[in-house]
């Protein structure tokens, strides 16, 4: 199941449609693509199995690849239909919705749950679906992830067909054509949406032409034909107890505000970043001041203002630490090429396991729901973990000397086994997976994705060493300098090259499976030249969706280069050197059917 990236304002909506046109080739889009707009709940999505007519799987998002089975659960749910009579009906189709509770019904059983949010995951994941049913929750079709037949050409259509099959779909759910539209109807929702009965964070827009999504297709796990436009956020005040300066997985160091809890938004917020020190001093924010804090959604809350009324005289500037408060390392800002500019974040020089702060937080990462996913081993007993010596870096997990945790005070054997098993399971993981885990700046889940694609197995990841010539890796569509120069020194450092071998002696790494069947199929393929219609972007998604590989460099082991108009004649000799098939692009096409 996917995500969708986020736009705050018009310029990000410029961006996203810019993005397209560049992938399709095409110009001139603006204020001319057709989109459905639907309102963005913000509940538990699911996924809905229908075999010959019947409801035969329900399960959880989970981490998007993996959830739980709670068919169950989801069948307690009134709004979700358990047999399905309409002949048009798909005889296989998984149909995608949000699970929420309504603002209204919220009310009546609040006392027992932080937000409706919490309420409804806590529900759906119970063991006796005898308690889902006492909780009331609603349904509501949005999309779908598979389905055997598809007589819709619209993603309009489909919602509209949902409703003639017996889904609720959301009545506020409409078709806008063009930023301006977008934005002045994002406005008007903006307005109406706290009279709503439902939580709503903002409005998915969605390329409302299938065709056009279905060329478009995935970025790691984002369509890029949809996404989602974020409303502002909620804010309240609150006093500022102390300033704490945390230093994060990749050395950042950043000041966090202890405020007095407070309800944002049906969330109780008692921490708020300071972004950095900048921030501080512009604001001029200090320990005992009465500040504004909003809170958007699942992003971290932050201060926004302080009110200075309330402050008293007493109430000193704060010094910002001058050296890594862990390391005593020196702290830097890295210089953005971009911008011509020095970053605000301070950072750790060391930025390594030779930070005792830095290295916990890697630990920490390590063991997540994201990355190793290990239960049992959350952020507190990691720090214990810590603080006892029984961890120093991420492989000393699976050394564990149970004994002596099975002593420890709130343990007992049974916890102890149970944490055992919990890490032995972990062993088992994919690249991608393995790579997301060793929180090397810049690689979050979806480069780590792309990476795990390239390499295809631990054998060729672990031939990124220090002589690694990593700008081959520019050949990877999402992968730029910043993430190389990541790399780059990320594996110059012994360290982190030793922690990668001992993991790879320890954990069972699976390789990326190549599932697909496709035309393609064990055929390698390179591009060089203007194509016609279509872009290379789009060309290089083509053949890796029917299985094909993209090389970056005419060797023997090409199997085509593709030529377009103007083609670099150096490329097409090469080829020719190498008795490489050199093709036109129609051929290609051909290829593809
Ligand atoms: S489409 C195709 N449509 O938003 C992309 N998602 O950030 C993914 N959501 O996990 C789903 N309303 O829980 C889609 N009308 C809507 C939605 C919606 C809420 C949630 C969903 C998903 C998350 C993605």
């Amino acid at each position: 199941m996917l995500s969708l990236s986020n736009a705050f304002d018009e310029e990000d909506l410029i961006n996203f449609e810019k993005k397209i046109s560049n992938f399709l080739n095409t110009k001139n889009l603006k204020n001319n693509i057709e989109y459905s707009v639907e309102p963005k709940i913000d509940g538990i999505s699911a996924s809905l199995t229908y075999k010959n007519n019947s409801l035969v799987l329900g399960v959880s998002r989970g981490d998007g690849v993996e959830g739980e089975i709670i068919t169950e659960n989801l069948k307690t749910i009134k709004s979700i239909p358990k047999k399905i009579h309409n002949k048009d009906f798909p005889k296989d189709i998984d149909i995608r919705g949000e699970v929420y509770i309504g603002k209204k019904d919220f009310e009546k059983i609040k006392d027992r749950f932080a937000n409706a949010r919490n309420a409804a995951s806590g529900s759906l994941r119970q063991k006796d679906p005898n308690e889902t049913k006492k909780i009331p929750l609603k349904f509501i079709a949005y999309t779908y992830g598979f389905t055997t037949t598809s007589s819709f050409k619209k993603q309009s259509e489909f919602l509209a067909l949902l409703e003639t099959w017996g889904f609720e779909v959301n009545k506020l759910n409409c078709v806008v054509k063009g930023i301006d539209n977008l934005i002045k109807n994002h406005k008007e929702f903006e307005k109406r949406r706290h009279d709503l009965d439902f939580d709503v964070d903002g409005l998915v827009y969605k390329i409302n032409n299938i065709d056009l999504q279905k060329r478009l297709g995935f970025v790691a796990n984002a369509p890029r034909w949809a996404i989602a436009h974020k409303f502002s956020a909620n804010s309240s005040f609150s006093k500022i107890l102390n300033i704490e300066v945390q230093i994060g997985r990749t050395g950042a160091i950043t000041p966090v505000a202890k405020v007095n809890p407070v309800n944002i938004g049906g969330v109780v917020v008692s921490n708020a970043t300071l972004h950095n020190e900048e921030e501080i001093t512009r604001k001029d924010i200090r320990i005992g001041d009465v500040v504004k804090i909003e809170r958007a959604g699942d992003v971290i809350p932050h201060v926004l203002s302080v009110d200075l009324k309330k402050r008293a005289e007493n109430y000193k500037k704060f010094a910002f630490p001058k050296k890594c408060p862990s390391c005593g390392s020196k702290i830097i800002k890295d210089y953005n090429k971009n911008t011509k500019k020095f970053d605000a974040v301070q950072r750790c020089s060391s930025e390594g396991y030779k930070c005792e702060k830095i290295a916990i937080e890697k630990i920490k990462h390590f063991v997540s729901k994201e990355a190793l996913n290990i239960e049992g081993l959350g952020k507190k007993v990691v720090e214990k973990f810590w603080e006892l010596k029984f961890l120093k870096f991420p492989q000393d997990i699976f050394n564990l000397d149970y004994k002596k945790i099975e002593i420890l005070e709130g343990w007992g054997s049974l916890s102890s086994l149970n944490l055992k098993e919990a890490i032995e399971k972990s062993k088992n993981i994919g690249l991608d997976k393995f790579i997301y885990s060793l929180g090397i700046r810049h690689i979050g889940q979806e480069n780590a994705k792309l990476l795990a694609q390239y390499f295809q197995s631990k054998t060729n990841f672990s031939k990124m060493t220090k002589n690694f010539k990593f700008d081959l890796l520019s050949n990877i569509d999402g992968i730029g300098e910043t993430q190389i120069n990541s790399l780059k020194k990320f594996f110059s450092d012994e360290i982190n090259i030793n922690v990668i071998k001992k993991l790879v002696s320890e954990m069972n790494i699976n390789d990326i499976k190549q599932s697909k069947e496709g035309k393609l199929k064990n055929k390698t393929f390179m591009f060089t030249g203007k194509l016609i219609k279509i872009s290379r972007a789009e060309a290089k998604s083509l053949t890796e969706q029917n299985s094909g590989k993209i090389l970056s460099n005419v060797t023997k082991n090409l199997d085509y280069l593709v030529i377009g108009e103007k083609a670099t004649a150096k490329k097409i000799k090469q080829a020719n050197d190498l008795r490489v098939k050199v093709i036109k692009q129609s051929e290609w096409e051909d290829l593809l059917n």
